[in-house]
């Protein structure tokens, strides 16, 4: 069994960091979702990222930072709209897409030269990842496909003995994952609504974000992902949830709220826990395309396809 160790324990940090420089896997807390990392500069430790996930090895992974001056050593020829972003927004749910440098390794990005770079706000993880002293590598911390985990009981209950040690920091306080902005195209594309929205991203950049072209590249953009076992339908309001509730056995609204940071925070949690009820539908109601709520429909959406 994986053990898992309150992020308040004295020794949470060197525990995790002994398991990372022993290439092994830590559930790793962050703002946005629970992470599954491993060193970066550990081919063997990444690949077994690959396998605890169940995740083609052609699905690129996150690298962690743990400050921005960190940057310049895994990506190069930095636009200076990148930069302004890095600066004014880590730590925090940005991910930032660059072309990698030399000391990257090509099973950290799935063979591509760029790289997807963030550094999370969350105190913890940022101290793991200075003392380790390189990089983390860390996909959402789930199995393939399934909902990202918002607890450290998440992380456990998906990939149980195959993360070395969790660490426990209590709830995501954001709930979602980063948005990713990809740099390497001649204009800023996002590849991912998240945690930090786009429009504070185009009022930071003072320009526009546009939609992704070309090869869907982010894994988070296939059309089905972070799937629950049940099913999802998606309604506009609340007297449709309630009018089709009484049609469908099983079923079971989705708390919601126009707060959307709110909505975003409890939304995994609620998902799973509709599966362990053993729930047939949940029945949930579309937020506007606004702030979080471009990125909670996003998940939404691809939690209903079939
Ligand atoms: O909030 C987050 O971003 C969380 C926490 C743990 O940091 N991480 C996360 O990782 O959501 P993951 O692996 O579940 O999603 C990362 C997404 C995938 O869709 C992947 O394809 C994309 O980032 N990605 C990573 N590197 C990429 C690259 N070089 N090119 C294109 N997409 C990339
Ligand atoms: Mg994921």
């Amino acid at each position: 069994m994986s053990v898992i160790i309150s992020s308040h324990s004295p020794n949470a940090v060197t525990r995790a960091v002994d398991v990372l420089n022993s290439g092994g896997l830590v559930g790793l807390p962050t703002e946005t979702v629970y992470g599954l990392a491993a060193r970066a500069d550990n081919d063997e430790a990444v690949a077994k990222i690959y396998v605890a996930k169940g995740r083609p090895s052609g699905h690129p992974l996150i690298l962690h930072i743990s400050d921005i001056s960190e940057l310049h050593r895994y990506a190069v020829n930095i636009p200076r709209e990148a930069l302004t972003l890095a600066q004014q927004c880590w730590p925090g749910p940005l991910t930032l897409l660059l072309h990698k440098s030399a000391e990257v390794s090509h099973l950290v990005t799935g063979g591509r030269d760029t790289v997807a770079i963030r550094v999370p706000a969350n105190d913890c993880a940022l101290s793991i990842i200075d003392l380790c002293g390189h990089a983390v590598a860390a996909p959402s911390a789930n199995v393939f496909g399934h909902v990202s985990p918002s607890t450290a009981q998440h992380v456990h209950d998906d990939l149980g003995d195959r993360v070395d040690l969790i660490v426990d920091d209590g709830n995501c306080s954001i709930g979602v994952e980063s948005t990713i902005v990809d740099f390497t195209a001649s204009h800023p594309q996002l590849l991912r609504p998240g945690g930090f929205p786009v429009e504070d991203i185009e009022s930071i950049i003072g320009g526009k974000v546009h939609e992704p072209s070309g090869d869907a590249r982010a894994s988070g953009m296939l059309a089905s992902h972070y799937s629950p076992d049940c099913r999802v339908v998606l309604v506009q309001d609340m007297d449709e949830a309630l009018a089709l509730q009484t049609l469908t056995p099983h079923s079971r609204i989705l708390e919601h709220s126009d707060n959307y940071p709110l909505y975003a925070a409890s939304l995994y949690a609620q998902m799973r826990q509709a599966d362990i009820d053993k729930m047939a539908v949940i029945i949930a109601v579309l937020p506007l395309s606004t702030g979080l709520g471009s990125a909670i429909r996003d998940r939404l959406t691809k939690a209903s396809f079939l």
